[in-house]
């Protein structure tokens, strides 16, 4: 066992190996007070600092409209970093190492004056790099996106640049835009005061672990890239399933649903993992282009084909694990009346030669049995002759699962004799467990993100015709369902897999809906 173990850390290849390091820098983080910030951002920064990723030296400013002290802020963080630190990982005295690193500024977005306050403290830190090598973290509403860029380019903070080691950085959180003009003009408003390469558009899901090993299990194994074509590949289904309700985000919601919310983003990106063309390098920009070309591919939706490539629906009240929940309608701060969909799911086809006439469907909702994100190649049935010519439906055709979240791994399923004199086949599967093969550490995806772009390796951001043409594939839709109340046939009830009519736009191909939970239990072990 020992000698196996050895023999895989002998094979193992560490890609990190002429990759860029990260240099001294400043991280300053607007909208510092806010959810995101407490959440995500600074457990995240904690995290690096603990296992001593961040680089030396480093300083993280927070910057936002709360007049506080930086010892006020501090003590917030170290609240916020007990609260939202995953078990086991706070440390009293790894927190005062991080604090030390961290300071406070305040001002209004709209206030050049303030913009001078954080200028002259960035001016008194020591290392010529952390007055330098900035990273400007906008963790803002996106309607502030351009007041912040341009304050910061008149305060001499952010100048377009080619992507030097020591330019300043853009990050941006979504929702970049809400259709594709306004992403347009919020790119040209970007673009004005920092270069492409310098803004950083994030979408979170590509910073998890299983959604990157996407890329590295498709093209570092031949035995599956062979297979991943329309001759082998009946049809994809891609589920991100959330068993939460809208809770308290009814207000951002209402202006949003799962469509902007979810499919524009985070589905069409995990898409485009999947499908892509093999890039000609792991260059960041490489990588990019197959991405967009994939895109590009997907065929645009037409209003009359609408009822049979897209469903939305919306969660009535219902029963989750036992308990009764309310419906969308009646969660606080959403409309008695709302049109919002909860739940989207979408047939696409991608006009290529590699993936002709495979659907791809696509499903996203709320209040939905199980919170899942899992990407299902549904491989072609065997020829009608000897076994399939006798168990006909029941002999399931083979499926390889990407579970991205929860339980980590890849399912391969394929049918096997049970074992004893009788003659049956039922399906069984081979897995791949990340935490069983190595251990329970997976990194948060802002952990990764943030480190990527203190790198400035923009490999896993969203470029600019990529988040455009992701629009200008939902923007059809959702003019398409604009203004045209929900038939009451949409309403699916808390705790089931959303509206019946997402069943039928499979079953219209013959196919139905499946899950990683399909799967035969392991036999107990005797
Ligand atoms: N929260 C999440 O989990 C999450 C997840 C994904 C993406 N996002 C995106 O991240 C962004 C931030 O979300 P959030 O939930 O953190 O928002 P939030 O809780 O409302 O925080 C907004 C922050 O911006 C500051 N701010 C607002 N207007 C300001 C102004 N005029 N001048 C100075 N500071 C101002 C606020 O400062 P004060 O408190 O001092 O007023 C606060 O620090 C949004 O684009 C959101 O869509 C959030």
């Amino acid at each position: 066992m020992e000698a196996l173990e050895q023999l895989d850390e002998i094979l193992s290849c560490h890609l990190d190996v002429g990759r860029r390091t990260v240099q001294p820098c400043t991280v300053v983080i607007f909208g510092a007070s806010g959810d995101l910030t407490a959440r995500k951002l600074i457990p995240a920064l904690f995290q690096l600092c603990a296992g001593k990723q961040l680089p030396d030296p480093c300083r993280i400013v927070g910057f936002a409209r709360r007049p506080k002290s930086t010892e006020a802020w501090r003590a917030e963080l170290r609240e916020d970093l007990q609260k939202f630190s995953r078990p086991g990982e706070f440390d009293p005295a790894k927190c005062d190492t991080f604090s030390a690193k961290v300071s406070y500024c305040t001002g209004e977005f709209g206030d050049p004056a303030a913009y001078q306050r954080l200028r002259a403290q960035l001016d008194g830190f020591g290392h010529e790099m952390l007055r330098r090598n900035l990273i400007f973290y906008l963790a803002t509403s996106p309607s502030q996106f351009a007041e912040i860029a341009e304050h910061l380019h008149e305060a001499r903070l952010l100048g377009r640049s080619d992507g030097g080691r020591d330019g300043s950085r853009l990050v941006v959180e979504k929702p970049f835009g809400h259709d594709l003009a306004s992403a347009q003009e919020l790119n040209h408003e970007l673009t004005r005061f920092a270069c492409e390469k310098q803004i950083y558009r994030i979408d979170h899901y590509l910073g998890k672990e299983t959604v990157q090993n996407i890329l590295m299990f498709r093209f570092s194994n031949s035995v599956f890239e062979q297979l991943w074509s329309r001759q082998s590949v009946e049809q994809v289904q891609i589920t991100v399933s959330e068993k939460l309700g809208v809770g308290g985000r009814g207000e951002y919601y209402e202006e949003t649903g799962a469509l902007r919310d979810m499919v524009q983003n985070h589905l069409l990106q995990v898409l485009a993992l999947v499908a892509m063309e093999p890039p000609v390098s792991l260059e960041a920009e490489a990588v990019r282009d197959e991405k967009v070309k994939l895109l590009k591919s997907i065929r645009p939706f037409e209003t009359g084909q609408m009822a049979v490539s897209a469903v939305r629906g919306q969660y009535a009240a219902g029963e989750i694990d036992g308990a009764q929940v309310p419906g969308y309608r009646q969660e606080p701060k959403v409309k008695p009346d709302s049109n919002t969909e909860t739940y989207v799911a979408l047939r696409l086809l991608v006009d290529n030669w590699r993936w002709s006439g495979v659907p791809f469907y696509l499903r996203t909702g709320k209040r939905l049995p199980a919170s899942t994100s899992e990407v299902r190649i549904q491989f072609r049935p065997t020829p009608h002759v000897l076994f399939a010519a006798q168990c006909g439906k029941n002999l399931d055709a083979n499926s390889l699962t990407l579970r991205l979240q929860p339980n980590e791994g890849i399912n391969l399923r394929f049918n096997g004799k049970t074992p004893g004199t009788n003659m049956e086949i039922r399906p069984v599967r081979m897995q791949f467990d990340y935490h069983a093969e190595f251990g329970a550490y997976t990194p948060e995806a802002y952990q990764r993100l943030l480190l990527e772009v203190m790198a400035d390796d923009s490999t896993l951001f969203i470029r600019r015709d990529e988040v455009e043409t992701a629009w200008s594939i939902v923007d059809p839709i959702r003019q398409a369902w604009a203004g045209l109340p929900l038939p009451e046939s949409a309403f699916y009830p808390a705790g089931r897999w959303g509206p019946a009519a997402a069943d039928e736009l499979l079953a219209r191909l013959h196919h139905k809906w499946r899950m990683t939970s399909d799967v035969v239990p392991k036999p107990e072990k005797p």
